[in-house]
């Protein structure tokens, strides 16, 4: 049988376009080198560090917040395992979502690894030593990323660790040290700082979360230092070594290269950003090359250099993100079929689940002042909310930036509880070309943390917030 579409990679960004393609109508097949579909998002990313960040967050307030509210635990204690089995249940229960979904919409799903035969052939290699052939008329490769670790680093799985380890402790370690002060390494620093464990940040740059508005890093930071983590900014690890029982981890501080920083700490967690993943993909039987960063190239139709072979998510440019891939699974379903879609990319949120929550949508100040557009912003703090007030989530602000002439609405950069929810609105506004008096005259349910939005564009419109 020859398929019209075959999706190599079954993550946020296969699945979704497997699904999209067969809804219109076209025959699909899908290929996942795993026994389980999902990808990293489903797997060893999104969904598990959200069930551990959320399990970390409960046993932290338990802990630190609900003496206060009125309620006293006696024996609290954290059960690692049970937490880390709760989270592979919350796995499984997606993978089964996402077979039902290719069942449903009849997607023929192969468990191998694809790799280009030539441009209509594709050859699916089982783990089990079989291979068969699958016959397409056009393919879309989704094979997703990996996380980056230089040989230096001794990645040993066990001591030295990527977010995949990460995942899996069986012990609350007693110190840590994380590579990297990205959306990894603060995720997962925070859930096992949550739980007790002494975690040191180690980061490269002058911010944490460098590709966020800078308001957004501080917030962040002074949050997580309350937290108990602690930040080396300005700092390049050199040197990662495992021991017996530990980990040395050396780091040179970038203004005084004589200054080093040492430390032995059970786990060194390596969070310096992932690569596409396009190993034995057989690219070089159709003659596509992958550019210096290793992503495959396309063209403004996702297309790649060959005709009919299209190429989303983390294996392309842009930002690694399972929502941005998603939009490019359905875009490029819709293309094939002759459509004409289109993805805002400035309009795709970033969040980060630690807490408080960052979320962010649009221009940042910098790159507002860098592109020289006249922007007012406007911000409010979340500790002026009765409804923050009412769940002691005081820390955070929302940031409004408006056009200075027009007040249409360029950037929305909240920090604080349910962040993550709140910019949804913000995404729904910045799809409308709002302006902040729009968003400043709607009405907000009281008590609610998306008052501070409202107040924040109040601020940016007209610099008359109600409440401050
Ligand atoms: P992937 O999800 O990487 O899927 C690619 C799939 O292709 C994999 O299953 C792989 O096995 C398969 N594959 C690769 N090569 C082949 C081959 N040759 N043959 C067959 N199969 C193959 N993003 C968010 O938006 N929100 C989050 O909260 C979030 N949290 C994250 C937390 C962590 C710890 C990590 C690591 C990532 C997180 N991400 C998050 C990023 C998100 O997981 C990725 O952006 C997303 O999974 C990319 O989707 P994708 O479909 O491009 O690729
Ligand atoms: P990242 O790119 O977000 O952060 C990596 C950080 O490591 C950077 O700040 C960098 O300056 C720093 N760094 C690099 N080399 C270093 C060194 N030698 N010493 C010290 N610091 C160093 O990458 P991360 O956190 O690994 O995440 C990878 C991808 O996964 C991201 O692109 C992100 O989009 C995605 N992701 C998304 C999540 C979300 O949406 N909530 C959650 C987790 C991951």
């Amino acid at each position: 049988m020859k398929y019209d579409v075959t999706v190599i990679g079954s993550g946020p960004g296969g699945y979704v376009a497997a699904i999209r393609c067969a809804q219109l109508g076209l025959r699909t097949a899908i290929i996942e080198r795993y026994p389980v579909l999902g990808g990293t998002c489903l797997n060893v990313g999104c969904i598990p560090s959200k069930a551990l960040l959320d399990s970390s967050e409960h046993y932290h307030n338990a802990h630190s917040t609900f003496k206060t509210h009125g309620i006293d635990i006696k024996d609290l204690k954290v059960n690692l395992p049970q937490m880390i089995s709760r989270k592979n249940d919350v796995v499984l229960d997606n993978n089964k979502g996402v077979e039902f979904l290719m069942k449903k919409n009849k997607i023929d799903v192969f468990h191998g690894h694809g790799s280009f035969v030539n441009k209509n052939r594709i050859s699916v290699a089982g783990t089990g030593g079989s291979n068969e052939e699958i016959e397409t008329e056009r393919v879309i490769i989704a094979t997703g990323s990996k996380p980056i670790v230089p040989a230096s680093f001794n990645y040993d799985k066990k001591r030295v660790i990527t977010s995949t380890e990460a995942l899996n402790i069986e012990k609350v370690p007693g110190s840590m040290i994380v590579i990297g002060g990205g959306v990894i390494g603060l995720e997962l620093g925070s859930v096992y700082a949550r739980l007790g464990t002494e975690v040191t940040v180690v980061e490269y740059l002058d911010r944490i979360i460098a590709t966020m508005d800078a308001d957004c890093s501080r917030e962040l930071m002074k949050s997580m230092k309350n937290l108990g983590v602690k930040f080396h900014l300005r700092h390049a690890v050199t040197e990662v070594t495992p021991t017996k029982s530990k980990v040395k981890v050396v780091a040179k501080s970038r203004d005084d290269e004589s200054k080093t920083l040492s430390w032995d700490v059970d786990y060194c967690l390596v969070a310096i950003g992932r690569r596409p993943y396009t190993d034995k993909l057989g690219l070089e039987n159709i003659g596509i090359t992958p550019d210096e960063k290793g992503r495959i190239p396309v063209d403004s139709h996702l297309q790649t250099s060959v005709p009919g072979i299209y190429a989303i998510g983390d294996v392309i440019q842009g930002a690694m993100l399972a929502h941005k891939a998603e939009e490019e699974g359905v875009f490029v379903a819709e293309v094939m079929s002759g459509q004409k879609p289109h993805i805002n990319y400035n309009l795709i949120p970033g969040v980060v689940y630690t807490w408080p929550e960052v979320a962010s949508v649009g221009y940042t100040e910098e790159q507002l002042k860098e592109m020289g557009i006249p922007y007012k912003p406007g911000k409010f703090p979340f500790r002026a909310l009765g409804r923050a007030r009412a769940s002691m989530d005081l820390d955070g602000m929302v940031k409004v930036l408006a056009h200075k002439e027009t007040d249409e609405i360029l950037g929305v950069h909240i920090v604080g509880a349910r962040a993550a929810d709140m910019i949804a609105e913000a995404v729904a506004l910045m799809e409308f070309r709002a302006s902040a008096e729009d968003a400043a005259r709607m009405s907000h349910a009281h008590p609610t943390y998306t008052e501070a939005f409202k107040e924040a564009s109040l601020a940016a419109t007209a610099n008359r917030p109600l409440h401050l």
